[in-house]
C-alpha cells in the first residue's frame, strides 16, 4: 500500500457552511486558488445544486484550477447529481461527491428509508454519477454510528456500481481514535474490493478529536482525509488541514505517510481565510496561530537560542512564517515592493501592484518603517479596487472628546455628485456611521464591529471589519488606516456598496431549508455575506 496521502480540502463548501465564513465569488476563486498552490489534491468547491450562487462559484472554480481535482457534493439524488456535473465538468480533473446517510438513526428519522432501500438509492446512484464522470467519490454519512456490516454491505456495493473513493464521515464528531481505526480495518478486511477504492476521513470536532481520529484513520490504511484550513466547518468544525499536514511531516518517522502539501503555504492560506473572513485564528491555534512559535519564558528562550530543537518540534518557516519580517520605507521602490510582495508569495497582475504600491506610497508617508504585516493587509484590502463603488468618502471631520457629543461631518460622492451629512453620536464611530447612513438613506444595522491594529508601534494601521445588514442580507467590509476612524469609514463604505450594489454575487443567498420529497433536507446558509 502507498504512503501517499491524498488531501481533500473542503474549506469552500463545509467549511463555507459555518457561520460567519461565507464568501462572494471573488473571495472563494482566490482562496481556491491559495488552496491549490498549497498543494491540496481535491478541491470541494461547493454544493453545486444548493444555490444558483453556489453553483456558479463551483464552476467557475472548476474552470480555473490545474493542478487540483475539483469537486461537487451532491445527495443522492438524480437532480443533485446532474447540478454537480454540470458545474464541473469544465475541469482539467472533475470529481462528483455523492453522499447518502447509513445510520439507522438517520433512516429512520431523517430520510425516512429502509436499509435496503437506501443502499439500492445508493447503488442506482453512484451507477448514475459514474456515467457522467470516471471519479465518483460516495460518503456514507454518519458512517461512525452505522452498523459496520450495513456498512460494508454499501461500500462494497458502491465500489461495485464505480465509486473510486469511500469516505467514512465522523459527522457528529463522536468517534475516538481507536473506534475509527477499528472501523476502517473492518471495512479492509470484510469488503473484498475495498482496494478497489481509495477510503477516506472525514472527521468533525465535536469532542476535540478530529485531528486525531483522522490521523487514526490513515494509520489504519485510509489514504485521503477531507480537512478544512483553520479547522473550520459545520459547528465545531472539521480536522485542520495544517495540523493534520504537519502532524504526518513532523512524525514521519512515526507515521511514514507524506502528502503532497507545499507546508511553506500554509500560514499565508490560514491568513488569506481570514483576511477574507474577518473571523480571527485563537492565538493559541496549533500551527497558525500568533502564538504557535512564540517563547516568552526565559528558560524557553534560553533553550531555543541554544538549539531550536530544545521548545520547537517544527520551525516557523517551515510552515511560512517568516520571521526576518523585512522592512519598506519611504524610499523603497517599486522593485522593492514587487519583490517583497513575491517573497510574500503574491504573484500579482501588473496593474494590481501598481495600484498596491499607490497605497504603499500613500502609507509610507504616514508610517516610518512598514513591515510585512502591513503589505498582507494592504494585498486583503486589494479587491475594493476592481468594485466599480456607488459611493466614495471625499472628507470627513469628526469631533469626539469627552464630555461632549461627537459629531460627524462627512463628504461622500456619488455619479460625481457631492453630498454631505452631519450626525451625532454617543461616540465618533456611532456618529460617523449614522452620518453616512444619513446621506445614503438606506438603513442599515451594524452587526460586527472589530478593530485590530496591523503591527506593533504607535503608527500602526488599524484594520476595521464591519458586517451590517439591511435586514435581508448581511454584507462584509473592511477598511485600513494609520487613522481608524477612517479605517471604519471606508470599511462601512465598502459595506455599503456591497449592499447597495445590485450586482453583488449571488453566491450565498439565504437558502431556505428545503424538504425535499426523499426526506433529505438541504440546509443552506442561514446568512449572506457580500
Ligand atoms: O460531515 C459529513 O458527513 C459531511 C458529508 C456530506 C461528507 O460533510
Ligand atoms: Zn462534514
Amino acid at each position: 500500500m502507498s504512503d501517499r496521502v491524498y488531501v481533500f480540502d473542503t474549506t469552500l463548501r463545509d467549511g463555507e457552511q459555518a457561520p460567519g465564513y461565507s464568501m462572494n465569488l471573488e473571495e472563494k476563486l482566490r482562496m481556491a486558488r491559495q488552496i491549490e498552490a498549497l498543494g491540496a489534491d481535491i478541491i470541494e468547491a461547493g454544493f453545486a445544486i444548493s444555490s444558483p450562487g453556489d453553483f456558479e462559484s463551483v464552476k467557475s472554480i472548476a474552470g480555473i484550477i490545474k493542478n487540483a481535482t475539483v469537486c461537487s457534493l451532491s445527495r443522492a439524488l438524480k437532480k443533485d447529481i446532474d447540478a454537480s456535473y454540470e458545474a464541473v465538468k469544465c475541469a482539467v480533473s472533475p470529481r462528483i461527491h455523492v453522499f447518502l446517510a447509513t445510520s439507522d438513526l438517520h433512516l429512520e428519522y431523517k430520510l425516512k428509508l429502509s436499509r435496503d432501500d437506501a443502499y439500492e438509492r445508493i447503488v442506482e446512484m453512484v451507477k448514475y454519477a459514474s456515467s457522467l464522470c470516471p471519479d465518483i467519490e460516495f460518503s456514507l454519512e454518519d458512517a461512525t454510528r452505522t452498523d459496520l456490516d450495513y456498512m460494508c454491505r454499501v461500500v462494497e456495493g458502491a465500489i461495485n456500481a464505480g465509486a473510486r473513493t469511500i469516505n467514512l464521515p465522523d459527522t457528529v464528531g463522536y468517534s475516538t481514535p481507536e473506534e475509527i481505526a477499528n472501523m476502517v480495518r473492518y471495512v479492509r478486511e470484510h469488503v473484498p474490493v475495498s482496494d478497489k477504492a481509495r477510503l477516506s476521513m472525514h472527521c468533525h470536532n465535536d469532542l476535540g478529536m478530529a485531528v486525531a481520529n483522522t490521523i487514526s484513520g490513515l494509520e489504519a490504511g485510509a489514504r485521503q482525509f477531507e480537512c478544512a484550513v483553520s479547522g473550520i466547518g459545520e459547528r465545531a468544525g472539521n480536522a485542520a488541514l495544517e495540523e493534520v499536514v504537519m502532524a504526518l511531516k513532523t512524525r514521519e518517522g512515526k507515521y511514514g505517510l507524506y502528502t503532497n502539501v507545499n507546508s511553506t503555504e500554509i500560514y499565508r492560506t490560514s491568513r488569506l481565510l481570514s483576511s477574507i473572513t474577518g473571523v480571527k485564528i485563537s492565538p493559541s491555534k496549533a500551527i497558525v496561530g500568533e502564538n504557535a512559535f512564540a517563547h516568552e519564558s526565559g528558560i524557553h528562550q534560553h533553550g531555543i537560542m541554544a538549539n531550536s530543537l530544545t521548545y520547537e518540534i517544527m520551525s516557523p518557516e517551515s510552515v511560512g512564517v517568516n520571521k526576518t519580517n523585512l522592512v519598506l520605507g519611504k524610499h523603497s521602490g517599486i522593485h522593492a515592493f514587487t519583490r517583497k510582495l513575491e517573497e510574500l508569495g503574491y504573484n500579482l497582475e501588473e496593474d494590481e501592484i501598481k495600484k498596491l504600491f499607490e497605497s504603499f506610497k500613500q502609507l509610507s508617508d504616514r508610517k516610518k518603517q512598514i513591515m510585512d504585516n502591513d503589505i498582507i493587509a494592504l494585498v486583503g484590502t486589494r479587491d475594493t479596487f476592481s468594485n466599480e463603488h456607488h459611493w466614495k468618502m471625499k472628507n470627513y471631520v469628526v469631533n469626539s472628546g469627552n464630555g461632549i457629543t461627537s459629531t460627524a461631518c462627512i463628504t461622500l460622492e456619488k455619479d460625481g455628485k457631492e453630498m454631505q451629512g452631519v450626525a451625532i453620536g454617543s461616540g465618533p464611530i456611532y456618529a460617523s456611521f449614522r452620518c453616512v447612513e444619513k446621506i445614503i438613506k438606506h438603513p442599515f444595522s451594524l452587526l460586527e464591529y472589530q478593530l485590530e491594529a496591523v503591527t506593533a508601534h504607535r503608527d500602526a494601521q488599524g484594520e476595521v471589519f464591519v458586517k451590517i445588514s439591511d435586514g435581508k442580507a448581511m454584507y462584509r467590509g473592511r477598511g485600513l488606516s494609520t487613522d481608524v476612524i477612517e479605517a471604519s469609514l471606508l470599511a462601512l463604505m465598502q459595506a455599503v456598496n456591497r449592499m447597495i450594489d445590485g450586482k453583488v454575487m449571488k453566491s450565498n443567498e439565504i437558502d431556505q431549508v428545503v424538504d425535499t420529497d426523499e426526506g433529505d433536507m438541504l440546509v443552506g446558509h442561514t446568512d449572506k455575506e457580500e
